[in-house]
């Protein structure tokens, strides 16, 4: 066993080396002839010559060293009640039937099948159902609206789109089909096929074109998984951007399974029978790599749960999965806890529950607030252990590993070390490295290593423009932070027009373009602010054009119904401030990072190039007198 600082060592000083030894523990249907073959913007192409097929890792090849009659997924559901159980054996059967039904429809391997699923088995199925044919994959979070998903029918263009008649979001049951009824008339690309799945809590007629997908199922005749290339795409994932349109992050098999199974042995330090849950959802890249590929493809059990941290049915419901299905390592998001803390801040329902099974929680997609990670910590005494990466790296960035020999400190507040294979910088606005202490742009060093995105769905540009230019031989990550003096890396928020509400990553950029469509608005700025529970929510300042009859009110109540029809409920976009004008730079350019400083109560940065910083204590003023930001929080008291 290696420590932390040799792994390191070895991978920045031999990447190749280190990422050969890699990639041996992947079962390849045929070994790479190369490791790593430089790209003229700077990426590289991982395992070029190599065949594999990423559902014949998660699910043949475990059952082939022996796991066939292990549990490969348990499906949890408060939502409805139930507990399912499937080992790799029946795990494999279930796939290869979905994938021979795509193949009957006419899916064949390069083509594109949309998945817009609740938290159920199926989306589990379909994932690798796709991937054991060389079908790519793009699953929606179910919690978008109807124009989200149309905007991603029109991109991936695929040939089958799987969904269900509804999901379940508390006692809430979400009909799925008026949505994607709309979507389909939305979208100018036109599908082959639609695949349903009925749910018992939602019964529905069928169009006469539609699947119903358990009949389809078994008829179909199980399919083989096909040998294919290491550069072959896996799966789209979009993301927002400072855009307005989502970006369709690629994954390729072979980088993501040598990356991931890396990831499960050296970062979060399981070994093959284990029980990993990950409680996030299929639609983000968390349910991607760690609810779905890494543990299985390790020959882990994992937890797909449909439910919430509160209120399915209480606060306790977490611990409950925990000790039912002996699980000994949880993943999560911040805002789990913040939300359990709330609801039951002495931790009383945890003394009902043995956890003697858990090992270690690790917690992304946001920073975790010293507050919460004390709380958790002194409620459960194992390891919390906070990790920094984001969609488009598919797997950590810096975290503190707990695959290495020895112990390595925790340092609440911090995201941890570099994980071998990367290597980050700090970087100021001229692109000087940064000392320790000093706060900049987070940046990684080019080319990635495997795993990460290789392009943007059929547009490369958009890759080297949105992250590899403003650095010239770095990726932009988009997070600013910085170094401590003992090499722990700080992540201390975006420093462009993304949020993170309740950990769902969100644009602003692209709410701004629905509120500025308002016949109300003349200008407007959509900013997140800080929340106590959600870390992040959006607010609109808007200015109304002049000789409008409405009131601020209705405007406000009009917008706040247009995001959770155009983008979604879990947007969380509640709140307008009427503001008389907006500060600009001279050249016209609305300064959102100076909003946010205001908002947030931090100190204001006046830049240089602004037309009238007297705007800026008008701004502050209507924030108070409407009672959002912090500085409207602290003057309630
Ligand atoms: N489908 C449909 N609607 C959804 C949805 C989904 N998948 N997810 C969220 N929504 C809706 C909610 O029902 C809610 O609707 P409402 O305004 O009509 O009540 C709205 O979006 C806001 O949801 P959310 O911000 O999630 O707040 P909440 O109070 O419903 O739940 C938490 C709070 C903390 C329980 C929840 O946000 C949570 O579990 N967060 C963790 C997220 C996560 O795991 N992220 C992955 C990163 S690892
Ligand atoms: P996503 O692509 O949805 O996973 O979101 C990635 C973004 O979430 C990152 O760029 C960060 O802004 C934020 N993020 C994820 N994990 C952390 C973390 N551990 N600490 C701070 N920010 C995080």
């Amino acid at each position: 066993m290696k420590t932390y600082e040799e792994a390191y060592a070895h991978a920045t000083g031999d990447p190749e080396g280190f990422w050969e030894t890699a990639a041996r523990k992947v079962e390849w249907l045929t070994p790479p002839a190369a490791v790593k073959r430089a790209q003229p913007d700077g990426l590289a192409t991982w395992f070029e010559g190599g065949e594999l097929n990423t559902c014949h890792l998660a699910i043949d090849a475990q059952i082939e060293a022996g796991r066939g009659d292990q549990l490969a997924l348990v499906y949890d559901s408060p939502a409805t009640g139930c507990v399912q159980r499937w080992t790799f054996s029946e795990l494999l059967e279930a796939v290869a039937r979905l994938a021979g039904l795509l193949q009957a429809e006419g899916v064949e391997s390069g083509d594109r099948v949309i998945i817009y699923l609740p938290m159920v088995p199926e989306a589990v199925f379909a994932m690798l159902a796709c991937a054991r044919i060389g079908a790519i994959h793009s699953v929606v979070f179910g919690g978008f609206a109807a124009k989200e998903l149309a905007t991603r029918i029109d991109d991936a263009t695929p040939k089958v789109l799987l969904t269900a008649t509804c999901g379940i979001e508390f006692d809430q049951v979400i009909p799925y089909l008026p949505l994607v009824n709309q979507a389909c008339a939305m979208a100018k690309h036109k599908l082959n096929r639609r695949i349903i799945l009925q749910r018992d809590q939602q019964i529905e007629p069928l169009n006469s074109d539609d699947l119903d997908w358990q009949e389809a199922v078994s008829r179909a005749l199980p399919a083989q998984y096909l040998p294919l290339p290491a550069d072959h795409p896996l799966y789209i994932l979009y993301t927002s951007g400072t855009t307005g349109k989502p970006k369709g992050v690629v994954r390729d098999h072979g980088g993501h399974a040598v990356a991931l199974l890396q990831s499960m042995a050296d970062f979060y330090g399981v070994k093959p029978g284990d029980v990993f849950w990950a409680a996030s959802d299929v639609g983000w890249v968390v349910g991607h790599s760690y609810i779905v590929y890494a543990p299985l493809m390790a020959g882990c059990t994992t937890i797909l749960f449909e439910g919430k941290p509160v209120r399915t049915p209480d606060a306790g419901t977490f611990w409950r999965v925990i000790e039912a299905h002996g699980v000994n390592v949880f993943f999560t998001a911040p805002t789990a806890f913040r939300a359990i803390r709330k609801e039951d801040p002495a931790g009383a329902l945890i003394k009902g529950y043995n956890l003697d099974c858990l090992r270690q929680v690790f917690v992304a997609g946001e920073r975790t607030d010293p507050a919460t990670y004390q709380w958790l910590t002194s409620l459960l005494n194992r390891p919390v252990i906070d990790h920094w990466w984001q969609t488009e790296t598919g797997w950590p960035v810096a975290g503190v590993p707990q695959g290495y020999e020895g112990e390595m400190k925790i340092k609440p507040g911090a995201a941890g070390r570099i994980l071998p294979g990367f290597e980050v910088l700090i970087v100021d606005e001229h692109n000087n490295v940064c000392d320790a202490g000093e706060t900049g742009a987070v940046v990684l060093k080019l080319p990635l290593p495997p795993g990460c995105l290789p392009t943007v769905w059929q547009n490369h540009r958009r890759l080297v423009e949105a992250y590899l230019e403003e650095y010239p031989g770095y990726y932009h990550t988009g997070d600013g932070g910085y170094f401590d003096e003992d090499g722990y890396l700080y992540i201390m928020g975006r420093t462009d027009d993304v949020i993170n509400v309740a950990g769902h990553r969100l644009s602003t950029g692209e709410m701004e373009a629905i509120v500025a469509d308002h016949p109300a608005i003349a200008e407007c700025a959509v900013i997140g602010i800080q929340d106590p529970d959600k870390g992040q929510v959006p607010i609109g300042l808007i200015v109304v054009k002049d000789n409008v009859s409405q009131t601020v009110t209705e405007i406000e109540g009009e917008l706040v119904q247009s995001l959770r029809v155009d983008i979604g409920a879990f947007a969380n976009f509640k709140r307008c401030v009427q503001v008389e004008r907006l500060p600009k730079t001279r050249s016209g350019k609305i300064l959102r990072k100076t909003l946010r400083q205001i908002a947030d109560n931090l100190p204001v940065e006046i830049p240089a190039t602004i037309d009238d910083p007297a705007i800026l204590s008008e701004i502050s003023d209507c924030m108070i007198s409407a009672g959002v930001g912090a500085i409207a929080v602290q003057n309630r008291g």
